[in-house]
């Protein structure tokens, strides 16, 4: 059996949403604590395609690494790291590059939705977006990569390359897999909670009074429902709270307590989002606590960067010098 390497990183866009933490976060921390090797980053360098403010990108890549921790990512047990801090996978992109035929990179659906949500014209790093992502996850021979399925033809593309490589060249990369089964949390209007659409998010850092105003405001249930004692339809209509309680409820999934009620007309969508708020405040104030007394410790981030950056520079620089040397390209 192959040692699993577990690589991931989230752009350094804003602060987190629930969706984020449910869907990235929350499995590299399961990863971490089945004792698999995790290299985990913040991709500053894809956020340049689309933030333009410096000091805002500097402040997310610390703020973002503390969000990591306070999830439970640990320093000793997992490689946290920033993109920039580790030159050689931009050397590795360029590299990479050389093999990656244009007409693939115009066609790929993330590039769409990039050009679609930028205001500005498209720049190449737009276009470049998967190699660099290739780069990032073939550099460390990664064999597993936990993604929201919306990065599937990203992943697809790494896959892709390093099959390419290795027909041309020789054995150098692992073919990483993508890991299937991701859960897709919806927002608040139904649609994929995200901060680049609607405002339909739930910020990692909202207090449950904050969550219930949302949700009671906002939260979109099973519209066809007009008083209490209708039947509802928990797993086809209603759109933005009972696909969470299965996520984050305790036993909901086994049991389908809230579902039944709903579906007997035995309880209100007011009364299922009450419940929902005190779910996902049970998962995110533990997370809070531990945020909080991070506040001050910008120092000790930097810290855990740094040495994050030196470890994942160890691991990928043997990737890059063999992919040099097949290529001949000779460093003098
Ligand atoms: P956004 O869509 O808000 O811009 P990103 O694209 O930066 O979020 O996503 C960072 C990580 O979080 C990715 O692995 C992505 O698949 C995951 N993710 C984002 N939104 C969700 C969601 N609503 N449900 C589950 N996972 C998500
Ligand atoms: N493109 C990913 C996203 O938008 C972020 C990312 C960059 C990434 N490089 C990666 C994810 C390598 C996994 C592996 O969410």
């Amino acid at each position: 059996m192959t040692k699993e390497i577990v690589l991931s990183g989230i752009r350094a866009t804003a602060r987190l949403h629930f969706g984020n933490f449910l869907g990235a976060v929350r499995n590299f921390v399961d990863f971490q604590s089945q004792g698999y090797q995790g290299l985990y980053f913040i991709a500053d360098l894809h956020t340049l395609t689309t933030l333009k403010d410096p000091e805002e990108l500097r402040r997310n890549l610390i703020e973002i690494t503390k969000d990591y921790l306070a999830a439970g990512l640990d320093p000793n047990k997992s490689i946290i790291y920033a993109q920039s801090s580790v030159p050689e996978i931009s050397e590795l992109s360029l590299l990479l590059s050389m093999l990656q035929p244009m007409n693939e990179l115009e066609g790929i659906a993330t590039l769409k939705d990039l050009v679609r949500n930028s205001k500005e014209k498209v720049n190449l790093g737009m276009l470049t977006y998967p190699v660099l992502m290739a780069a990032d996850i073939l550099g460390p021979q990664a064999t597993l990569v936990p993604v929201g399925e919306d990065q599937e033809p990203n992943v697809e593309l790494a896959r892709e390359l390093a099959r390419r490589f290795n027909n041309r060249f020789g054995q150098t990369f692992v073919v990483p897999e993508m890991m299937k089964d991701m859960v897709m949390v919806p927002g608040l209007d139904g649609r994929k909670m995200s901060k680049s659409d609607s405002d339909n998010t739930i910020d990692i850092n909202y207090t449950r009074d904050e969550i219930s105003k949302r949700y009671h405001a906002r939260g979109v249930t099973d519209t066809q429902r007009l008083r209490v004692s209708d039947p509802g339809d928990p797993y086809n209509r209603c759109r933005s709270v009972y696909p969470v309680h299965e996520i984050v409820t305790p036993f909901e999934r086994e049991k389908r307590t809230i579902a039944n009620l709903c579906l007997g007309g035995n309880i209100g969508c007011r009364t299922c989002k009450g419940i929902l708020v005190d779910s996902i405040a049970a998962v995110l104030e533990p997370f809070q606590a531990a945020r909080a007394d991070l506040a001050s410790k910008d120092a000790m981030v930097r810290e855990i960067l740094h040495e994050g950056g030196i470890r994942a520079r160890a691991i990928i620089r043997p990737t890059l010098e063999a992919v040099q040397d097949k290529m001949g390209v000779v460093v003098y």
